[in-house]
C-alpha cells in the first residue's frame, strides 16, 4: 500500500498556530457593508464555476451564470475553445440571454435585434448606415472575461489580474490528477434557496466535528475519529479532510444491525463474517477492500480507478475550494456543493447540489450519495425553496439536508449580542483559516 505524501504546500489544518486569530464575528454574516466588501474585493477577483463542460458539447452551446446582480455566459467556439462574456448587449445594455441553451448564428438581442457572433463580435445591426460614428458591425465586441476549465468544470473570473485558474486552485489540480473528473455524470442537479449567509456552507464543510451530532448515520460508513483523519489546508485558502471510508471504531452500531460496510465488502467478494471481531473487520477489511478493488476494477468496469491510488479507491477527501465551492471526492462519485450570496440580502443564499457519478459498465442506476439512487444519466435542473425542508422532499434525511436544517438556526445566532467569536477545536482550524483568507482579500493583502 502506498502512503500518501502531503503536497509540499500543505499546512496542518488542525494546528491553530497556523492562524492569526482573527475573530469570526456575527456581523460578517448579516452586514450589508461586509457583503459589499466581499463583492468589491473578493467575488470580483476569484474564479467562479459557470457549469460543466458536458453542457458545452457543440459550438454555440452556452451556459448562463448569474451571480448577485451580474450575469455571465460561456459559449463553445467553433475551434473547440470556450469564451466567457458579460451577459449584456453593447448597444444599450439589454440582457442578452436568460437560460443556458444553444445558438446557431449567434446571440440576437431582443431589444433592437443586434446579432452578436459566438465569438462576441457584432455581426449584424439594423440600419448600419445610420451610425454617425461608423458601422459597428465587425468592430464592436461583447466584453469578454477570462475563462478556463478544470475538473470538467467551466470557470471564469471577472478580474483581469487574478492569477491563472491553475494557480488559483493550486494545489488541487495536482492533488486530484488521478480522478477523471470530466467523465463524471451529473445525476442530480438542484439549486435551493436558503435563509442563511453563504459562508455557512464553507464553515460547515471545513470541519467534521459536527458529524456525530448532525449526521449520526455517517460514522459507521466514513470513519469520523479525529485522529484517523488528515486535516490539510493550503495557502490559497483551500482545505480538505481525508477520512478513511471504513467504520469508526468509536461509534459502533448495535449488534445485529445490518452494517453498511458489510454490504460494501460483499460487493467486492469479501466475506464480512470471515473476520474474528469488529476491529479486524474494520481495519483489515478496509485493507482487503483496497486489494480486492485493485484486483477486480477492470473486469467490473470501474475504469475510473485506473490511475487512482490506494487512498483514493477507498477513502473520502472532502475538499473546500476557496471561497464557496466544496467537492467531496468519493471512489465512485464527486459531489459538488456551492453557496452563492443573494444579490441584496446577506441573510440569504442559494445552495447548489450537484451529485455526480463515474460511469461503470452496465450500471443504469447509481447511488448519488446525497440524493439517493438516481438513473445514470444527466439530470434536469431544478430550483426550489428549502422552506424548512418542505421544498426538497427528495433529499429529506440526507447529509446535506441535515446541514441545511441547521443553517437557519446558526444564522439567527449570528445576530445575537450573546455571540462574539467562535471557540474552536483544533480540528476546526480551517474554519478560522477561511475567514482569515477572506479578510486578506477584503483588506487588500491578496
Ligand atoms: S440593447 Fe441590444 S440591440 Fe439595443
Ligand atoms: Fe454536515
Amino acid at each position: 500500500m502506498t502512503t500518501p505524501i502531503p503536497h509540499p504546500l500543505t499546512l496542518d489544518g488542525r494546528d491553530a498556530a497556523n492562524l492569526r486569530g482573527d475573530p469570526i464575528t456575527g456581523d460578517r454574516y448579516w452586514s450589508q457593508d461586509f457583503a459589499r466588501k466581499e463583492w468589491d474585493h473578493m467575488w470580483t477577483r476569484i474564479w467562479h464555476v459557470a457549469g460543466r463542460t458536458a453542457e458545452l458539447e457543440e459550438p454555440g452551446d452556452y451556459i448562463v451564470h448569474d451571480f448577485m446582480h451580474e450575469s455571465v455566459f460561456c459559449v463553445r467556439q467553433e475551434d473547440g475553445s470556450i469564451k466567457a462574456f458579460y451577459n449584456v448587449c453593447g448597444h444599450r445594455g439589454q440582457r442578452l440571454v436568460w437560460d443556458s441553451a444553444s445558438v446557431m448564428r449567434g446571440f440576437q438581442c431582443p431589444y433592437h435585434g443586434w446579432l452578436w457572433g459566438k465569438d462576441g463580435v457584432l455581426k449584424d445591426a439594423q440600419d448600419p448606415h445610420d451610425f454617425p460614428q461608423g458601422n459597428p458591425c465587425g468592430k464592436l465586441k461583447l466584453r469578454e472575461l477570462r475563462c478556463d476549465t478544470w475538473g470538467g468544470f467551466v470557470w471564469y473570473t471577472m478580474s483581469e489580474d487574478a492569477p491563472s485558474l491553475a494557480d488559483f486552485l493550486a494545489p488541487m489540480p495536482e492533488i486530484y490528477k488521478n480522478y477523471p473528473m470530466d467523465t463524471a455524470v451529473r445525476v442530480f442537479w438542484m439549486k435551493i434557496d436558503l435563509n442563511t449567509n453563504w459562508k455557512f456552507a464553507t464553515d460547515n464543510f471545513s470541519e467534521s466535528y459536527h458529524t456525530r451530532t448532525a449526521h449520526p448515520q455517517v460514522p459507521p460508513w466514513i470513519d469520523q475519529d479525529v485522529d484517523t483523519a488528515r486535516h490539510e489546508m493550503y495557502p490559497g485558502g483551500h482545505g480538505r479532510t481525508v477520512q478513511p471510508m471504513r467504520p469508526s471504531l468509536s461509534d459502533r452500531l448495535p449488534e445485529g444491525v445490518p452494517h453498511p460496510f458489510d454490504f460494501i465488502l460483499r460487493q467486492w467478494d469479501i466475506d464480512p463474517d470471515s473476520y474474528p471481531d469488529y476491529e479486524t473487520r474494520a481495519m483489515q477489511g478496509w485493507l482487503d477492500l483496497k486489494a480486492a478493488k485493485r484486483r477486480l476494477w477492470q473486469e467490473r468496469g470501474y475504469l475510473h480507478y485506473e490511475h487512482m491510488d490506494d487512498e483514493e479507491i477507498t477513502d473520502s477527501p472532502h475538499t473546500v475550494i476557496f471561497p464557496n465551492v466544496t467537492i467531496s471526492f468519493l471512489p465512485d462519485n464527486l459531489i459538488f456543493f456551492r453557496t452563492e450570496p443573494h444579490p441584496d440580502d446577506p441573510n440569504k443564499c442559494t445552495f447548489d447540489l450537484w451529485c455526480m457519478a463515474f460511469p461503470v459498465a452496465g450500471q443504469t442506476e447509481v447511488e448519488s450519495i446525497m440524493a439517493g439512487p438516481r438513473p445514470m444519466r444527466e439530470a434536469e435542473f431544478e430550483h426550489r425553496a428549502f422552506d424548512n425542508g418542505r421544498g426538497v422532499p427528495e433529499i429529506e434525511g440526507q447529509i446535506v439536508y441535515q446541514d441545511m436544517m441547521l443553517a437557519e438556526g446558526q444564522q439567527r445566532g449570528m445576530h445575537s449580542r450573546g455571540y462574539r467569536d467562535a471557540y474552536l477545536t483544533g480540528q476546526e482550524t480551517r474554519v478560522r483559516f477561511f475567514h482569515e483568507v477572506l479578510n486578506d482579500y477584503i483588506e487588500g493583502r491578496r
